[in-house]
This record gives C-alpha cells, structure tokens and sequence, in this order.
C-alpha cells in the first residue's frame, strides 16, 4: 500500500483575510474537508465497503461542492460590489477550482477510486486553498476595506 502524506488545514493556520464574513466562511470549509478526511481515512483503513459508507462520502463531497459554489459567488460578488481591478484573475481562479472539484467527484461517482479522490483531498485542495486565500483574496478583502466596504 502506498503511503501518502496528508495535509489536513486547520482554522487556526489558515491564513486570515480583514474581512470576516471571508474567514468564517474558510472556517467553515476547512472544517467541512476535515470531516471528509476522516471519511476518506477510515475508508482507506479497511478492505470491503458497504453502501452506506460510499453513500456518505458522496453526500459529505457533495456538500463540499455546494459550500465552495456559495464561497466563491460570494467573493464573486464581493469584487463586482467594490469594482476590484483583478477581478477576472480572481474569479477565473474560482472557476478553475470548481472545474477540478467537479471532476474529481465525478470520476469518485464513476469509479469509486478512494486513491483519487483521497489525493485531491489530502494534496491538491490544501495547496490550492493555502495560496489562494494567501494571495487572491487577500488582496480582494484589503481592497473592499480600502474602498469602504464594511460589514456592519
Ligand atoms: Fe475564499
Ligand atoms: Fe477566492
């Protein structure tokens, strides 16, 4: 058996944004994929799987795909409210994101390969949302506050 290396993000660590109703929504979401993971893991550590717990995992990465639409419509809109410059760089990464989320649950609904769907989860999604929240919005919440977006 291979043995990958997991990332599993914690809230605490995650890189925080001056706008809260972001933060909480990464929270939020970190704390969705932590739950997945544990799914993942437990599936990996046994050999025969019933039903119910392909079942589970589907509805827990389902989920997933509907938190990360809402996440990034908002932010989506967020830019379009306070006229942010990069917005297409911003939202295209979003679309992009969304895109391989997509696939990699299609292709865990087809073939039901933990290995694949446990290398998105555990490798590829934590990269992508460490930079992501580091760089594009970042960037997109320093500029709603400079340009007096409030939340209250
Ligand atoms: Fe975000
Ligand atoms: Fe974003």
């Amino acid at each position: 058996m291979t043995v990958i290396r997991k990332t599993i993000l914690e809230a605490e660590t995650i890189p925080r944004v001056e706008i809260d109703f972001m933060n909480n929504t990464h929270f939020e979401e970190v704390e969705m994929v932590k739950q997945l993971g544990k799914l993942i893991t437990a599936y990996q550590e046994t050999d025969s799987h019933s039903d119910t717990e392909e079942q589970k995992l589907s509805q827990s990465l389902q989920e997933w795909l509907e938190h990360t639409i809402a996440h990034f419509e908002r932010e989506n809109q967020l830019m379009q409210e306070t006229g942010f410059p990069a917005y297409e760089i911003h939202s295209n990464e979003h679309e992009i994101a969304l895109n391989q989320m997509k696939a990699g649950i299609r292709s865990w609904e087809q073939d039901k390969e933990i290995e694949l769907i446990a290398d998105y989860v555990f490798t590829h999604w934590p990269e992508w949302f460490n930079t992501h929240v580091n760089s594009m919005d970042m960037m997109t919440a320093k500029f709603a506050i400079m340009n007096g977006f409030s939340e209250i």
